[in-house]
């Protein structure tokens, strides 16, 4: 079957991912955290308790889930299938891509929708842009059974493309849906981070899941500039806050605090770690993984999984930590070199 313009964007989004995944992360920003050493843990391994609860209605068997990333393409299909069937396996929760396209296509619900049959009983949350309609929430809801609705905020993005937005009049309608929606809304960027404001903004619109996505790992005006083919916005290929920025800015923010989740440029179980201590109550995942299962393929994402929740219980347990939560009160750290300057100019240490 001949695809749309939509799909073939998605197709190229998965391509360009995983060509432009070098280049991406040539920074590990996550390296400029030191955790201080725990010579005491007074704990063993069996005593870590891996479980997150986000709130009062999402529960998670393991802090890190696969994050948003396709639907609405054959190749996306199969991409689907095989991370949702991972998630399941690894009891590991799961968001799609952004479901517009299965709004606009009818024909291209199958391509969620699969991650729904892979894993009949485990956390999915559907995906969107902040600005779309109540009803279109609630569609992307009802076909994926969704326990959550991710709404992404991608300005940064859709300004790079020649053929993205150019009117983002988002909170209004954030607000709303919040409102409206029976399910657990999570705003998400989609890799350029947030700033206090932006998240005191959101709070006070009712939004109490945050999910800050920042740089340092999936880079969209990287990808979309490689699309563009020098009609994009250069400019913007170092854009945004990174991640750790992100959630220094995010760990300042008390009564109400929201439900802080991290993502962007999470590459292995340290990282989860470090998230967690800087305030993160879970971890998101998207480039690391998509990049394994297409060079490397199904097995290799299997064991990596494996590798990732072993580590993250042997790592709890050196922190003397039963709790993934227990990492923001319990650990300390020291901050180094542009993350130093960023925290200090910016008054959050
Ligand atoms: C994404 N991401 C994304 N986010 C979103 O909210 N809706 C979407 O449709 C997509 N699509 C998408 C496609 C592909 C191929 C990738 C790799 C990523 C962004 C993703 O959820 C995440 O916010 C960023 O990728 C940063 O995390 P990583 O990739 O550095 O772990």
């Amino acid at each position: 079957m001949m695809e749309s313009q939509q799909a073939n964007r998605k197709n190229e989004h998965l391509s360009l991912a995983i060509a432009s995944f070098k280049q991406a992360h040539t920074h590990h920003y996550f390296n400029q955290i030191r955790l201080i050493h725990n010579a005491l843990p007074e704990m063993s391994t069996t005593d870590v308790d891996p479980r997150v609860q986000l709130g009062p209605h999402l529960h998670l068997e393991w802090p890190f889930y696969l994050e948003a990333m396709t639907g609405g393409s054959n190749q996306a299909m199969k991409v689907n299938r095989t991370l949702a069937h991972q998630a399941a396996r690894h009891h590991l929760a799961i968001a799609t891509g952004s479901l517009s396209i299965a709004i606009r296509e009818p024909a291209t619900r199958p391509s969620f929708t699969v991650v729904r049959e892979e894993d009949p009983a485990g956390l999915v949350f559907a995906n969107l842009s902040a600005g779309t309609s109540l009803q279109a929430a609630q569609t992307a809801i009802k076909l994926l059974h969704a326990d959550a609705l991710e709404l992404h905020l991608n300005a940064a993005q859709e300004l790079t493309m020649m053929e993205g937005d150019r009117n983002f009049h988002w909170i209004d309608n954030i607000k709303c849906l919040v409102k409206a929606l029976p399910v657990p809304i999570i705003v998400k960027e989609v890799g350029f981070g947030m700033s206090q404001q932006t998240i005191r903004r959101l709070l006070a619109a009712g939004v109490r899941y945050i999910n800050i996505s920042g740089r340092g790992g999936t880079n969209f005006a990287l990808i979309e500039n490689r699309r563009s083919h020098g009609l994009g916005l250069p400019e913007l290929n170092k854009w945004g806050q990174t991640t750790p920025e992100s959630l220094l800015e995010a760990r300042v923010i008390k009564d109400p605090s929201p439900t802080i989740i991290a993502s962007g440029g999470i590459i292995n179980p340290l990282d989860v770690i470090k998230a967690g201590v800087l305030g993160a109550q879970t971890v998101g995942v998207a480039g690391y993984f998509l990049n394994i299962l297409i060079r490397h393929g199904e097995n290799a994402l299997d064991e990596e999984l494996c590798r990732w929740q072993e580590e993250i219980l042997r790592l709890l347990t050196l922190l003397g930590c039963q709790r993934f939560t227990d990492l923001s009160h319990r650990v300390d750290f020291v901050l180094q070199g542009d993350l130093y300057d960023y925290a200090r100019q910016r008054k959050l240490i």
